[in-house]
């Protein structure tokens, strides 16, 4: 059912290795300009590299000269130019990504946003540091680090959660909401970003919008973890995205795909290193169109507030999701950030009233070990239910290590918000076809009178519930 099989994963993975321009081993037909590829100095365009003087003319001419240059050389598709940044520090406005470039930050060099309204444009949706928009062949690599001086947008520094400055002088967007993004990718085919460290982003880092064969890997991604909104990659609308072999420790979600400017077919996260004070992976909460095709596999979460996460709210549907071999320790933080400590978080449900009902259909889970403070939540509604959910070979290890309250269920954002609940180990509603597989679940012995009940479940709202191989056991340390 749910997604390709976990054999094909690593041959799909070398194919979309062959199948984009910037693959290692190109196509048989030797390139029609041989040669090394052009690098154009941002230094040599006037940049100062100071950290104090703006550096945003520079490095715009040395991109549009690289981006005609790359232009002239059309004939060899896919051939790229690059903008070179020396060790130093960048301060930036917003500049522009133009086809055929790859930004070239060396080890060394930082490419620092503006923390003014000034720096960048009028229109709130292209407040990035770096925007690339309707371009191909384009991306940012080099060692070296992009930092979007998050912390200078806190306004009060808070344990649980920071407040943040708003620039919300438009009207365009409203409240806490109202910050720069890092990177943003608009309507672009043929995007790698690779081997770079992304840093306090003072709101989304990386956004991938409406693009098509995306691949990201080896970046770091380091964002305040009492931060909001800093999420590590958002990926909207977009088709053919890979991400593999990156660490991401932030206080939002880390990767998070949206299909609120389109729907988002067939991604794939693999080898990576998760800590968040939010979701570590991510299905919503925009959620307009479907989501179909998408694997996660190979992936270390700790320290979360929830590990894995399907949260609709819009209407889409959800379909062919696989996550494999996927070791979580999820726990609660300040109840001001949505989540509950769920090891697994499925929630389909309306956002407003007159909000469509959303399906969410053969999810599977295999090869899954956890150690949460709480149990997993699966949560259809009526009008939209949660179809062949697979649990294969999982292992929940339940135990408590924080002093936050349990007993809550956490539907936000929208729906019934936060509501008092009994504790189970796995509480379902609105949920037809539940496969439960090998799954082993251990209890705490000296804290299992916390827990109310191993499952949860009406069999009014949930249809269609197998067990193999079950087993539940007290521990005792
Ligand atoms: C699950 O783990 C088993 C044992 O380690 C392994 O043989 C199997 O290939 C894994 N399944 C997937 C889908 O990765
Ligand atoms: C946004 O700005 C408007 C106009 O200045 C103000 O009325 C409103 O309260 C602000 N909203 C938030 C959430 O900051
Ligand atoms: C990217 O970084 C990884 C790990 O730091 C390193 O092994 C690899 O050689 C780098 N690749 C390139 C193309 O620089
Ligand atoms: C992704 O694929 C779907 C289905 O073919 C298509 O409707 C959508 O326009 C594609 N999006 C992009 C950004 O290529
Ligand atoms: C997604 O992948 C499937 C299976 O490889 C393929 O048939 C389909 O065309 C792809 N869809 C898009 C929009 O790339
Ligand atoms: C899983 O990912 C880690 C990096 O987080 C990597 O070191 C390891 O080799 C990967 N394992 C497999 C089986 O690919
Ligand atoms: C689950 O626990 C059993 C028994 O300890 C062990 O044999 C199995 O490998 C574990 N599976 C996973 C996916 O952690
Ligand atoms: C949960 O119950 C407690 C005690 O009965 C009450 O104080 C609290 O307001 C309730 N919380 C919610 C979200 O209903």
């Amino acid at each position: 059912m749910a997604g390709p099989p976990p054999s094909l994963l690593r041959s799909a993975l070398r194919l979309l290795f062959h199948l984009l321009p910037f693959a290692q081993s190109r196509s048989p037909s030797p390139p029609l300009l041989p040669g090394p590829a052009a690098s154009f100095s941002v230094r040599d365009f006037g940049a100062a590299g100071d950290g104090r003087c703006y550096d945003t003319a520079a490095i715009q001419d040395a991109i549009d000269a690289c981006h005609a240059h790359a232009a002239a050389a059309a004939a060899a598709p896919g051939c790229t130019c690059r903008v070179a940044f020396p060790p130093g520090k960048y301060l930036t406005a917003t500049v522009r990504l133009k086809s055929g470039v790859v930004l070239d930050i060396q080890n060394g060099a930082t490419v620092l946003g503006g923390t003014e309204i000034r720096d960048y444009p009028p229109e709130s949706e292209r407040w990035y540091v770096i925007l690339a928009e309707g371009a191909r062949d384009v991306g940012i690599t080099g060692d070296g680090a992009v930092d979007g001086q998050g912390l200078r947008f806190v306004r009060r520094f808070d344990e649980k959660k920071n407040m943040m400055v708003s620039w919300n002088k438009t009207g365009a967007c409203l409240g806490d909401e109202c910050r720069p993004r890092l990177i943003g990718f608009l309507g672009c085919t043929n995007v790698r970003v690779w081997n770079i460290s992304l840093n306090q982003p003072a709101y989304w880092c990386l956004h991938i919008v409406r693009c098509l064969n995306t691949f990201i890997h080896d970046v770091s991604i380091y964002g305040d973890f009492n931060t909001p909104n800093n999420d590590g990659i958002d990926i909207d609308g977009s088709n053919c995205t890979v991400i593999t072999r990156c660490m991401i420790d932030t206080g939002d979600d880390a990767i998070c795909t949206k299909t609120y400017t389109g729907p988002l077919y067939n991604l794939t996260a693999t080898d990576c290193w998760i800590r968040t004070k939010s979701l570590a992976i991510k299905l919503g909460s925009q959620s307009w169109f479907d989501f179909r095709g998408l694997v996660f596999d190979n992936i270390t979460i700790v320290d979360s507030h929830r590990g894995l996460g399907v949260q609709i709210r819009d209407g889409g549907s959800v379909n062919d999701i696989t996550f494999s071999n996927i070791k979580i320790t999820s726990r609660y933080y300040d109840p001001s950030w949505w989540g509950r400590a769920e090891p697994i978080y499925i929630t389909t449900c309306p956002r407003k009233r007159w909000s469509k009902e959303g399906t969410v259909s053969n999810i599977c889970f295999i090869n899954i070990t956890a150690t949460s403070e709480n149990g997993v939540f699966l949560s259809g509604s009526e009008g939209g239910l949660l179809r062949n959910l697979r649990f294969s070979n999982v292992n929940v290890t339940y135990k408590r290590w924080t002093s936050y309250e349990g007993g809550l269920v956490d539907y936000r954002p929208g729906c019934q918000g936060l509501v008092n609940h009994s504790m189970a180990g796995i509480i379902m509603e609105h949920i037809k076809g539940l496969e439960i597989k090998n799954v082993n679940m251990r209890w705490a012995e000296e804290q299992s009178r916390q827990w109310d009940n191993l499952l949860d479940f009406r069999p009014s709202t949930v249809n269609g519930i197998s067990f193999h191989d079950f087993r539940s056991d007290l521990y005792s340390r």
